[in-house]
């Protein structure tokens, strides 16, 4: 028997509703804030994430469905989407054009992780990527709206929330950092190999020795220009405003490389070791990085399975019609009949006559509002007998008005 690979799997009814549920309801969001559907490619050039998420980070060091095509093209699946976002907004011109643009995007991400609760290979994220404006309210608005989002779906958590500066203050806290690395001894390969690659990431190890050897590390939110401290202010003044409550974390640094200035991640404290349920940030220079003309950007992305694990659906609630036939000779005008009510509403049926009561019990079965049957009686005075499963109220009507 072959089954589906390790880390990936398949998802039906009741999960695909509770999955769509998160999709329609975060579409209905993103769209109030101005923003449209993107749809990238899953295959992407291998470059393009080597370029963007970053050669030091573990998505591109170790975890990337990475092969050759037939015509010999380095591609891999992609493992995040801002990359791809990225690469469609300067294929398009768009960074020429100047102006804002504002995208959301869900789909399925791989990353060959060690698959445990709340991590998989194939995993699901709706993201946001708002690209031309460099006002921190703009990150401020994403993170309103990503917070909109967790509300409408029940889902209760915690902000973190960093600064990672900007050109003109990384480079020097950057040496900072190193000095401090290079001085310390008997951090982990992974820290080692950072150390030289992406220094700041030393600071989000999860190693308890690292950890301890990290605790007097110098932090970026101590070193910031007075820009990226008054764009970090505000952030926090406005988070103030609206009563959302916020970690200041400095040692939050995310684990792609492309971020500069405001960082953040939604944690649940309900789901285990996984416990990111959406992250994101500004990322200024990526768009210039990928061989556009520079432009602002900021976004974040949400693990959808993450979020399935706790949302809280609302009440199932009852919906269309359940016609059946109460014997042979109304097969047909019922088989009719559904098909031309189904240009306006849901409607499920059975290809066989039964008995009413059956009826009645797959219509409840089914979740359908009506139960609908056409037996001899209705046939010879073309009408229809209804019965609304909800206030139980039934009756006759003509045919023609059903
Ligand atoms: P990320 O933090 O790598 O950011 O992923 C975002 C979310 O995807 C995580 O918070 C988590 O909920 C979910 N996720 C990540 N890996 C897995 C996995 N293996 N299994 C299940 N869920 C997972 C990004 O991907 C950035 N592109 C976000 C962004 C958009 N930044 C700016 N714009």
């Amino acid at each position: 028997m072959i089954n589906a690979l390790r880390g990936m799997k398949d998802t039906l009814s009741p999960e695909n509703e509770v999955y769509d549920y998160i999709i329609k309801t975060c579409t209905r969001i993103a769209h109030r804030y101005g923003f449209s559907l993107i749809e990238t490619p899953i295959l992407e050039e291998t470059a393009l994430f080597k370029r963007s998420v970053g050669e030091s980070s573990d998505i591109v060091g170790k975890e990337m469905y990475q092969f050759r095509d037939k015509g010999d093209n380095d591609v891999c699946l992609r493992p995040e989407g801002t990359a791809g976002v990225v690469r469609a907004f300067i294929q398009q011109k768009y960074d020429k054009a100047g102006g804002t643009r504002r995208f959301f995007y869900h789909g399925p991400m791989f990353r060959y992780e060690r698959p445990q609760k709340g991590r998989l290979r194939q995993f699901h994220q709706f993201g946001v990527e708002s690209f031309g404006e460099a006002d921190v309210r703009e990150d401020a608005t994403i993170i309103l709206m990503l917070k909109t989002m967790l509300d409408a779906l029940d889902i209760g958590y915690s902000l973190e929330i960093n600064s990672l500066g900007c050109p003109s203050c990384m480079p020097t806290y950057r040496s900072k950092l190193v000095t401090f690395l290079e001085n310390t001894e008997g951090l982990c390969e992974d820290c080692e190999r950072r150390k030289l690659t992406n220094p700041i990431r030393v600071l989000d190890c999860k190693n308890e020795h690292c950890k301890t050897l990290l605790k007097n590390a110098p932090l970026i939110i101590e070193h910031l220009c007075l820009t990226c401290k008054e764009d970090f202010e505000t952030l926090k003044r406005i988070l103030d405003t609206f009563e959302i409550s916020y970690h200041v974390n400095p040692k939050l640094v995310r684990g792609l490389d492309y971020y500069s200035k405001t960082a953040f991640e939604f944690v649940s404290s309900e789901i285990g070791a996984q416990s990111a349920i959406a992250g994101g940030g500004r990322y200024d220079r990526l768009v210039e990085f990928l061989d556009g003309k520079a432009t602002p950007a900021v976004g974040f992305a949400m693990g959808i399975e993450r979020l399935m694990d706790l949302v809280k659906m609302p009440e199932p609630t009852r919906e269309g019609y359940y016609i059946g036939a109460l014997c042979d000779e109304a097969l047909d005008v019922v088989f009719r009949l559904v098909e031309t009510k189904r240009l306006e509403a849901k409607v499920l049926t059975h290809y066989e006559a039964k008995s009413l009561k059956n009826h009645l019990k797959l219509a409840d079965k089914n979740e359908a509002k009506f139960c609908v049957c056409i037996g001899e009686d209705e046939l010879a005075k073309n009408t229809v007998w209804i019965k609304d499963l909800e206030s139980k109220e039934e009756k006759i009507i003509a045919m023609a008005q059903f």
